[in-house]
């Protein structure tokens, strides 16, 4: 209870859509169309923007028609941009009261209320029935969970047998220390809770999840700077600079650090739940 203040305290700002629409209308001029392709640059809330949200459609493979779960779900870019681009319903759930607030204003704006639909709630406990989805995602949202076992019981939960999850965070590199603070994620140590890739494997197979993939940068050289930002704006003008406004300067520059000092890794993960036999 504690960690979930702290961390919607970290997340929440008032006027999180008019600051979105400003930074798009300051880009592409005062007509700028509203649509999910063109608020990407702004509330994709990841590191890597739009460019990680379609590697994790590229592994998760939603058809038309289907229903899919985005669990931590933000302001909702990637929830808005995978039912545009590829026919689907998503269901967004947050924690953060202010994130659902911005998903809903930007959904409306975007005319998509009838193709995404964002909910308050915790993934710890989805206010979702049983198999409701044919497939689950979840993007930079795990950091912030310390039970990593009850997040993955309830992806599955949610999932229809057969369907996938698809999983992308940070991670604590294996053997590395203290990561330096404040990072996107979280502002201090007490909303920070990073499993090593071997503890997200087995919350997710002991919650029933068959390991289908599991890429992991460890090893690899740090992800590349992110895309330039509009002319005029500073270097850090992304989802995350009109999320979390100055600090994010000092927590780019950590999350840079950590990565560069093998602190932290990060991991792209397709599951599957397992069908149901018939019998004989
Ligand atoms: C770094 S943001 C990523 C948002 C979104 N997935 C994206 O990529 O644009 C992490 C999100 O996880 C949400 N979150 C953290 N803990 C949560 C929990 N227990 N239940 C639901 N959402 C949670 C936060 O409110 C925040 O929106």
């Amino acid at each position: 209870m504690v960690a979930t203040t702290a961390i919607a305290r970290h997340y929440g700002s008032a006027g999180i859509a008019d600051r979105v629409l400003a930074g798009l209308r300051a880009a592409g001029g005062p007509d700028a169309p509203v649509t999910p392709e063109a608020l990407a640059p702004f509330d994709h809330f990841h590191g890597r923007g739009v460019a990680a949200t379609a590697e994790l459609v590229a592994l998760l493979r939603p058809q038309p028609g289907e229903r899919i779960i985005d669990i931590g779900s933000g302001i909702g870019g990637p929830a808005r941009w995978i039912a545009a681009q590829c026919g689907v319903h998503v269901t967004g759930v947050d924690l953060t009261a202010e994130f659902c607030a911005a998903a809903e204003a930007l959904t409306a704006a975007c005319g998509m209320t009838d193709r995404v639909t964002i909910i308050e709630g915790s993934a710890l406990d989805l206010p979702l029935p049983d198999a409701a989805f044919d497939r689950a995602y979840s993007q930079n949202a795990v950091m912030n969970i310390a039970d990593k076992l009850q997040f993955c019981r309830e992806a599955f939960r949610v999932l229809r047998p057969g369907g996938v999850f698809g999983l992308a965070c940070a991670c604590a590199a294996t053997g590395g220390g203290d990561i330096h603070f404040p990072v996107p994620w979280a502002t201090t140590a007490a909303e920070s809770f990073l499993a090593t890739e071997d503890e997200m494997r087995a919350a997710l197979t002991a919650a029933g999840f068959a390991i289908v993939s599991f890429e992991s940068a460890d090893g690899r050289p740090p992800p590349a700077a992110p895309p330039a930002p509009p002319e005029g704006a500073s270097a850090t003008t992304l989802a995350i600079q009109f999320i979390l406004g100055e600090r994010v300067h000092e927590m780019v520059a950590n999350m840079a650090r950590n990565a560069a000092e093998r602190l932290t890794t990060t991991i792209e993960v397709l599951v599957r739940k397992p069908a149901v036999r018939k019998p004989g």
